[in-house]
C-alpha cells in the first residue's frame, strides 16, 4: 500500500477531522455506500444509468411521503391538527421535489427506451410497493394491489397492514365528525380495506366549512394543505403519463398493461374527490 501525504492545506487547526477509527460517521448514518452501490445496471446503454436512479429517487421520495402521510394520520387521530397540517405541508414540497425529478426521463425517444427496455423484463412500476402505500394512504384501497408481493414477506406483510388502516383521509373525516360536523356513520364505519367512495353528505360538508373561512380557519387550511396533495399526486400521474407516451406510444407495458390507454384511465382519478367538488357548492 503506497504511504498518503495528507495535503497540508486540509490538516490545520480549523479544518475537517480526517482520522476515523472506522468508517467515517457520515457514512455510519447515510450508508452512501450502500446507496451509491445499488446500480446494477442490465444493459450497456449509457442511458440506462438515470432510468435506474431516477426510478430508486422517486422510490426514496416515495418512501419520504408515506412517512409524513402517516405522521399526520397519527396526529388527527389524536387531534393535533397543528401537527398533521405540519406533515402535509412537508409532503407537499417533497411531492414538488418529487415530480421535478422527473426532467432527466421526460423526453426520452422510443429508441433511447428501447436500447434498455428489455433488459427490464416484466419490470413495471406497477409492482412499487411504496408507490400502493400511498394510494393506500389516499384511500385508494385493493386488496388486489397485494397479491404481486406474495414472495416479498415484509413487503407484503406493510401493505397488508396499511390494506387494513385507516387511510389519511379516513383520520380527516373521523376528526370533521369529532368536531361535530355530520360525516355520515356509513362513512365513518366503512370497511377500511375498500376504495373510498365519495359521499355526497361529506361534499356537504367540506361545502359548509369552506363557505366560512374565519369559523372554520384551522379546517380550511387543512382542506387546502390536502388539495395541494391532491393536486401534486395528480400532476406525477399525468407526468409519468407524458412521459410514457413519448417513451412507447401506445405499445403495450413492462407490466403487462394496455400502456397508455391504462395510465389515462388511472390519472383521471381524483384524490379527496369532495374536496374538489365541494367547489361547486361554495
Ligand atoms: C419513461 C419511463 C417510463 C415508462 C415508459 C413507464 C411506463 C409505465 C407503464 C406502461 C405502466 C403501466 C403498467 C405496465 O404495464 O407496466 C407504468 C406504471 C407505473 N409506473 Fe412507470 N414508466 C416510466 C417511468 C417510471 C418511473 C421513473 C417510475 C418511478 C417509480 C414509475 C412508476 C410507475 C408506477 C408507480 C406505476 C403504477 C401506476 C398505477 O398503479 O397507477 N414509472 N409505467
Amino acid at each position: 500500500m503506497s504511504t498518503i501525504h495528507p495535503d497540508p492545506e486540509a490538516t490545520g487547526a480549523d479544518t475537517p477531522h480526517l482520522d476515523f477509527a472506522g468508517t467515517t460517521p457520515y457514512e455510519d448514518y447515510v450508508q452512501a455506500d450502500v446507496l451509491t452501490h445499488l446500480q446494477h445496471l442490465r444493459s450497456d446503454d449509457p442511458g440506462e444509468m438515470v432510468f435506474l436512479v431516477t426510478t430508486q429517487v422517486m422510490e426514496l421520495w416515495f418512501t419520504v411521503i408515506v412517512h409524513e402521510w402517516e405522521t399526520a394520520a397519527h396526529a388527527l387521530r389524536q387531534d393535533r391538527l397543528t401537527v398533521a397540517r405540519d406533515a402535509l405541508k412537508r409532503s407537499v414540497r417533497e411531492l414538488e421535489a418529487l415530480n421535478a425529478s422527473w426532467t432527466p426521463l421526460a423526453q426520452l425517444t422510443p429508441a433511447q427506451f428501447n436500447s434498455y427496455r428489455g433488459a427490464l423484463g416484466e419490470g413495471s412500476g406497477f409492482q412499487s410497493a411504496m408507490y400502493r402505500r400511498m394510494e393506500f394512504l389516499l384511500g385508494d384501497k385493493s386488496a388486489s394491489m397485494l397479491v404481486p408481493h406474495r414472495g416479498a414477506p415484509r413487503v407484503y406483510a406493510e401493505l397488508e397492514k396499511a390494506l387494513a388502516e385507516p387511510s389519511l383521509y379516513d383520520e380527516v373525516l373521523a376528526l370533521l365528525a369529532h368536531r361535530g360536523h355530520a360525516v355520515p356513520q356509513s362513512v365513518l364505519g366503512r370497511d377500511l380495506t375498500q376504495k373510498y367512495e365519495p359521499s355526497p353528505e361529506v361534499e356537504a360538508v367540506w361545502a359548509e366549512i369552506y363557505a366560512d373561512p374565519e369559523r372554520y380557519d384551522d379546517l380550511v387550511r387543512l382542506g387546502e394543505a390536502l388539495t395541494d396533495v391532491g393536486e401534486l399526486v395528480w400532476r406525477w400521474r399525468n407526468d409519468h403519463l407524458v412521459a410514457t407516451r413519448r417513451a412507447m406510444g401506445s405499445k403495450t407495458g413492462t407490466g403487462g398493461s394496455a400502456g397508455v390507454a391504462w395510465l389515462e384511465k388511472r390519472a383521471t382519478k381524483n384524490v379527496f374527490p369532495e374536496l374538489w367538488t365541494a367547489r361547486s357548492h361554495v
